[in-house]
């Protein structure tokens, strides 16, 4: 349980109270012989995993102690021409989504609306992540091809959506600027050797940065994947992986019960497994961590949505992660969350104090409905929406636990992106599924492969034909 000492102040909180059968009764709440039951497993895959990372397979664990390529993405920072507005990502997945929390989290909340003075010289940021047409040739309309840098981001080095959008890209670039000054404005990152973007670095001659071997992409972030758009914005990556190492060190515990991402991954296993909770929600109260769950949802969802354990059985694993924002989402979808199935755990985050404060004017003092807001903080009413839907979700049974941050920097981010990715390991262990692969990703693309026309997809295209021409429509 947590304890309000005066190191809390300057410590991440995970309050999980709400998740236990004391708070919430032991239909949907976890019973201490539960937990208990489960802590020398626990302790073994803490073991188990500290092994693997000694034997080099659990790259994604040493990425905050990896100085090599921060120098590397400084070098480049500076050396961008300040004529540079815009920096386009190219990616989608693991190689978009932690470079669009980062930015969301870290930078002004309305960044490419600040005058360029005010960004420091620093270019507006841009993501493109999609392939819908209309969206990529928005951006392009909008943006000036000469003042243009394009990140683009893919550790296989040939995902149909990242490529598309860069050839789509690269040619709107030859048009304006030619052939000689093209790789001025792309710089990419993906695998060191393998993968047609590597092949195209080569043959143009563009900048690049190289996704670790062993690290997948949805752990990537703390790469160039997503460090080299965070630094040309101005994001300090030295603290946010300094913040990944400060977490690595509080992890490293085998006791279960100090262990956040030990602990934390076995409370959601435990409600998974014994209590039904399928849905795993997670609602910071923060607006800049709204792309943190978003983040968050593909890690999740990846990494445990598993029909094979590791043993080869048929095991169909996963709980699905569903992302909420408070106190907006209060309005759409608390109340499925309160009086709904019994299906879900939500996670509150929750900030200490909200860095900056708007006081609510007194105006209207005779109208009682609307005067006792006057003289409050924005904060104030964001934090009691907060505590209060905690509250009442407790009272209707409903599992909910509380991660509260000191602050949001990028310190503090950078503990819990490595926080939630080593939880996620746990988990994977856990449920005994292999949380680093992806196969039913892999067999969409495929799929797309096929139907595009690629050599050596045929199969594909011909199931994707005939599943087609057997489809049941309303045409209205
Ligand atoms: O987490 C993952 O591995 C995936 O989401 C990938 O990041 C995504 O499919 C994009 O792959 P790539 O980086 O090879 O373009």
């Amino acid at each position: 349980m947590p304890t309000k000492d005066a190191a809390e102040l300057d410590r991440i909180v995970l309050d999980y109270t709400n998740v236990m059968a004391d708070a919430i009764g032991s239909e949907h709440g976890i019973v201490h012989g539960e937990l208990s039951s489960e802590l020398s497993r626990v302790k073994e895959i803490s073991r188990s995993l500290k092994k693997q990372r000694a034997d080099g397979k659990l790259a994604f664990m040493d990425l905050p102690h990896q100085k090599g390529w921060v120098r590397e993405i400084e070098g480049y920072v500076r050396r961008m021409p300040k004529t540079i507005e815009n920096f386009v990502v190219i990616g989608i997945g693991g190689s978009a989504l932690g470079n669009i929390m980062l930015h969301s989290a870290l930078n002004h909340s309305e960044y490419n609306l600040l005058s360029r003075e005010r960004r420091k010289g620093r270019p507006r940021m841009f993501f493109l992540d999609n392939v819908d047409p209309d969206r990529t040739a928005s951006l392009l309309e909008a943006l000036d091809p000469r003042k243009t840098v394009f990140n683009v981001i893919t550790k296989s080095g040939d995902t149909a959506e990242t490529m598309s959008n860069f050839l789509v890209a690269r040619q709107w670039l030859l048009r304006s600027v030619g052939k000689k000054a093209l790789a001025r404005h792309i710089v990419a990152t993906t695998d060191a050797k393998k993968g047609h973007l590597r092949k195209l670095v080569e043959k143009e001659g563009y900048e690049s940065f190289v996704v670790p071997d062993g690290v997948g992409g949805r752990f990537s972030v703390l790469t160039p994947v997503g460090l080299v758009s965070a630094a040309v914005s101005g994001i300090n990556i030295r603290k946010l992986l300094a913040g990944g190492a400060k977490m690595d060190e509080i992890c490293q515990t085998d006791s279960p019960t100090e262990n956040p991402a030990a602990l934390n991954a076995l409370l959601h296993y435990l409600l998974d497994t014994r209590k039904g909770k399928k849905i795993s929600v997670m609602m910071p109260y923060v607006q800049r961590l709204r792309d943190f769950a978003d983040w968050y949802r593909q890690l999740w969802a990846e990494s445990l949505g598993k029909k094979y354990s590791l043993d080869g059985k048929e095991v169909y694993t996963g709980q699905t992660p569903v992302k909420a924002l408070g106190a907006t989402d209060q309005h759409s979808q608390i109340q499925l969350y309160m009086e709904g199935p019994f299906d879900k755990v939500v996670t509150f985050i929750g900030l200490k104090r909200y860095p900056r404060e708007v006081t609510i004017p007194r105006a209207f003092t005779d109208m009682e409905g609307i005067s006792y807001l006057g003289g409050r903080q924005l904060g104030e009413l964001l934090k009691a929406e907060q505590e209060s839907t905690a509250l009442a979700l407790a009272k209707n049974q409903r599992p909910n636990c509380t991660v509260t941050l000191p602050r949001l920097d990028a310190f503090v981010l950078g503990q819990m992106i490595y926080l939630y990715e080593v939880q996620t390991a746990f988990a994977g262990a856990l449920y005994g599924v292999n949380p680093f692969d992806q196969p039913g990703v892999e067999l969409g693309k495929h799929y797309a492969c096929g139907t595009m026309g690629r050599k050596g997809y045929e199969q594909y295209r011909d199931e994707v034909d005939r599943g087609l021409s057997k489809g049941m429509r309303m045409t209205v």
